[in-house]
């Protein structure tokens, strides 16, 4: 089985991903938050800092793309395949409302002939593998069907979906029986993603959908950053390695952003999911949050890992 880390954005850029593989090796591919190419042509400072193969060594990332334009679509990839990508990957879940109202990200799926016709021309264009990363529809999944139908005309490298619909965002319950259909439907490659959160998860998932090769692990890996090692039969984080990634990232963002507020309002983020880890992180957790510069963040930071044992997994789902 392959497992791979979920584009998430704000959380995993470069930074994010150079931790994570220094402590916690094992993740087979990083797939990058989204870039959004405009019809200028050029990436933003920002977007190259992400991007940029001098930032993404030792391990194996795949960017993404988050537009309806096949002319922009086909631009960025060229120049993403010229850096040394092998694999561009294609939005088409994002739910955020001023995305999809602009008919981009899972906006997309409600357009299943403009879909096609887009898909048409960035497959005949590329120079390189394409993937997609899909939902089951806007709003139902009876919607898959169909999209299913179109994917499998194209040479995607692997399809990866996300069974849950647009309407569904990250709240409702992943639809397993509608991956499972799409299976049997769908003659590519294909990756799971969504709600694997412990390495039981992961083994249930393997015990359910043999034929399933890949999945890709998102929140339960900002949540618990050794899950994979674990399911790879490897053993969980210590305390020495969390502290390490923690000071990594932390250092690297205050460099990075020279603000203290950027940093500690970035930080905060990461704890949401990181404190699930620890036993009765409660009060320092609610310390983080209130926390507006380095001192008082530090303070909190330093009482979860002097006090707080480490759980067994970070398990915040019932019946995971
Ligand atoms: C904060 C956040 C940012 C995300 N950013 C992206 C993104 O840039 N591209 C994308 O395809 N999905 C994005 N996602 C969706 C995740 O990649 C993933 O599909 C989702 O979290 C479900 O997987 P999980 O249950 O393993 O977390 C994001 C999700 C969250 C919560």
């Amino acid at each position: 089985m392959e497992y791979y880390f979920a584009p998430m954005e704000g959380v995993t850029g470069a930074i994010y991903r150079a931790a994570h593989h220094r402590w916690f090796p094992g993740v087979d591919k990083y797939y990058m938050p989204f870039l959004t190419p405009t019809q200028d042509h050029v990436f933003t400072p920002r977007e190259l800092r992400n991007v940029l193969p001098e930032h993404n060594r030792g391990f194996t990332a795949v960017p993404q793309l988050l537009t309806k334009n096949a002319e922009d679509f086909c631009w960025a990839a060229r120049e993403l395949y010229a850096m040394g990508y092998e694999e561009i990957d294609l939005n088409l879940g994002c739910p955020s409302g001023t995305v999809t109202a602009k008919g981009k990200g899972a906006g997309m799926l409600a357009d299943p002939e403009g879909l096609d016709r887009f898909l048409e021309e960035i497959f005949s264009r590329a120079e390189g593998k394409i993937s997609l990363k899909t939902r089951l529809g806007m709003e139902s999944q009876e919607e898959f069907p169909r999209l299913l139908e179109i994917f499998g005309q194209y040479p995607v490298s692997l399809l990866i979906i996300h069974p849950r619909v647009r309407r569904d965002f990250y709240r409702e319950p992943v639809r397993m029986e509608a991956f499972e259909e799409a299976l049997e439907r769908y003659p590519g490659p294909v990756c799971y993603n969504g709600g694997l959160v412990t390495e039981e998860g992961c083994a249930r998932f393997r015990a359910r959908f043999p034929q399933v090769d890949r999945v890709m692990i998102g929140q339960g890996l900002l949540a618990d950053p050794a899950l994979v090692r674990k399911a790879k039969g490897g053993p969980g984080a210590d305390r020495e390695s969390l502290r390490g990634f923690h000071d990594q990232l932390y250092h690297a963002y205050l460099e990075a952003f020279g603000s203290q507020r950027n940093t500690v309002f970035h930080m905060k983020e990461l704890w949401s999911y990181l404190s699930r880890l620890f036993e009765g992180a409660e009060r320092p957790l609610k310390q983080i949050r209130k926390a507006a510069d380095s001192a008082a963040y530090e303070s909190a930071v330093d009482q979860i890992f002097r006090n707080c044992p480490l759980r067994r997994s970070a398990d915040w789902t019932e019946g995971n």
